[in-house]
């Protein structure tokens, strides 16, 4: 595997250590810094800057061009032509499905997307005013108390029947949040309609009244399953695969992910930037909080904006300013004073020489947020859309760790504490 190999020397060690070099399909090449802690050495990378953690088939990303693949396939391409259940297959099964196998995918989905019946209780145990995403963590932790059946992690028909449990349950788990936190019935979901449409049916419809979403909102909401559908080896995603690799359940692994989706420099990007167009709330205040995301002392940022790797543009925020501007024409809130905020905040970023100076553009969480707002769901659900949405990603590279030969994850430190020293007497 390794055809070139790279040759390091160290002061104190005598000999060059060489290091074997693998080149992936396509991304730079990788130093295989295992052979240094037989030298007894360690490498240095907080923010894992530099570190490929794991071999992967799922998903590439090259940030400097603003290029991202499933499977080999272009986002946009998939946004234009697949939809989410199509690419959710793609990511746990390599290739895309033929029209067959995407019925018999759809209506294995389906035929999942009750929760049993006893999980309602839980909720009553959440204040009204929980945080959507506190109720996830525990609802989605606490599906691994329900399906004993399906937890041998060795076991890859099991992984794949936790897969589905986990792609048709999310948007079930996730409306009844917002139910719960509204004081609504919980809606059973309906399985004549499509996943995103179900989502809405169980969100906005009521035993009352039938909820009829607008092909162009149900097509939006769709895009925006898909597009945060998979981004390889994010904070979350890192985090499920931390969780997997000690062998703990689907369940409990993907609820971890849930935990570390909730910051706001992660999923809860797309909450915050809401918080942030609110807190602004006024067109003339943009420079002040310009100055202000400028301002090295301040801890203020721009919520939207930047990317650990994306340094050109976000492909996904490209097509989800596209779908933004389709849904805000389809509603006629084009004019809604937070959405002028953001395109003049927008504007303005894209300007102002700090931002351009580091590449900080708008991200997916900037236009998803807005989408989001306009489509009627509450601030505090989007960061739980951003979970449902990541399911089919963290639980693909869970399969992918648990299928090929593997080890728990254990990073090391540079430890600069107290030295050995005697309790006192
Ligand atoms: N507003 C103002 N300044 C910023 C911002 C921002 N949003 N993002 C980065 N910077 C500055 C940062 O201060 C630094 O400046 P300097 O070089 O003068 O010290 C420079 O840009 C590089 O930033 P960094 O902190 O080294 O970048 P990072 O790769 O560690 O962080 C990030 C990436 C996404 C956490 C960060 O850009 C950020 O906090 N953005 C706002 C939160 C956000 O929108 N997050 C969603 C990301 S997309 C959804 C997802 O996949 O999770």
């Amino acid at each position: 595997m390794a055809d070139k190999k790279a040759r390091l020397t160290v002061d104190g060690i005598e000999e060059a250590i060489e290091l074997p070099v693998y080149s992936g399909t396509e991304g730079p090449d990788v130093i295989d810094v295992r052979p240094l802690t037989g030298k007894g050495l360690f490498t240095y990378d907080p923010g894992f800057v530099s570190t490929a953690a794991c071999e992967s088939k799922i998903t590439y990303i090259d940030g400097e061009k603003g290029i991202l693949l499933h499977g080999g396939y272009p986002i946009e391409q998939l946004a234009d032509n697949s939809d989410y259940l199509e690419v959710c297959y793609l990511l746990l099964n390599g290739e895309l499905p033929n029209a067959e196998e995407k019925e018999q995918f759809s209506n294995i989905v389906k035929k999942h997307t009750m929760v049993h019946e006893q999980m309602s209780h839980f909720f009553n145990g959440f204040r009204r005013d929980a945080h959507p995403m506190a109720i996830m963590v525990a609802c989605v932790g606490a599906l691994s108390a329900f399906y004993h059946d399906s937890l041998d992690i060795n076991d890859a028909h099991h992984r794949e029947v936790c897969a589905f449990r986990l792609i048709a349950k999310m948007p079930t788990l996730a409306a009844m949040c917002y139910k719960y936190s509204i004081g609504q019935p919980f809606m059973y979901p309906r399985n004549d309609l499509g996943y995103a449409e179900n989502f809405l049916h169980m969100m906005f419809g009521t035993p009352c009244e039938e909820y009829k979403p607008s092909p162009v909102l149900a097509r939006a909401m769709d895009r925006i399953f898909l597009l945060h559908a998979d981004h390889e080896q994010n904070a979350s995603t890192s985090t499920v695969r931390l969780a997997g690799s000690s062998g703990a359940n689907p369940f409990a692994c993907i609820s971890s992910g849930i935990a570390a989706l909730w910051g706001p420099a992660h999923g809860g990007a797309n909450e915050a930037v809401l918080n942030m167009l609110e807190q602004i709330g006024d067109e003339d205040k943009i420079p002040e909080f310009i100055e202000r995301a400028k301002d090295p002392e301040d801890p203020f940022r721009l919520m939207g904006f930047g990317h650990r790797v994306y340094r050109n543009f976000d492909p996904r925020a490209k097509v989800m300013k596209a779908t933004c501007d389709q849904v805000l024409a389809e509603l006629g809130v084009d004019d809604e004073p937070l959405l002028r905020i953001a395109k003049r905040l927008e504007q303005i970023a894209l300007e102002d020489p700090y931002f351009v100076e580091r590449k900080l553009y708008p991200n997916v969480d900037f236009y998803s947020g807005i989408i989001l707002k306009a489509i009627g769901i509450p601030t505090s659900m989007f960061t739980v859309i951003f979970a449902l949405s990541r399911t089919p990603g963290w639980i693909s590279h869970w399969n992918e760790f648990h299928s090929s030969p593997n080890r728990i994850g254990r990073p090391r430190q540079l430890y600069t504490g107290p030295q050995k020293r005697d309790y006192p007497a």
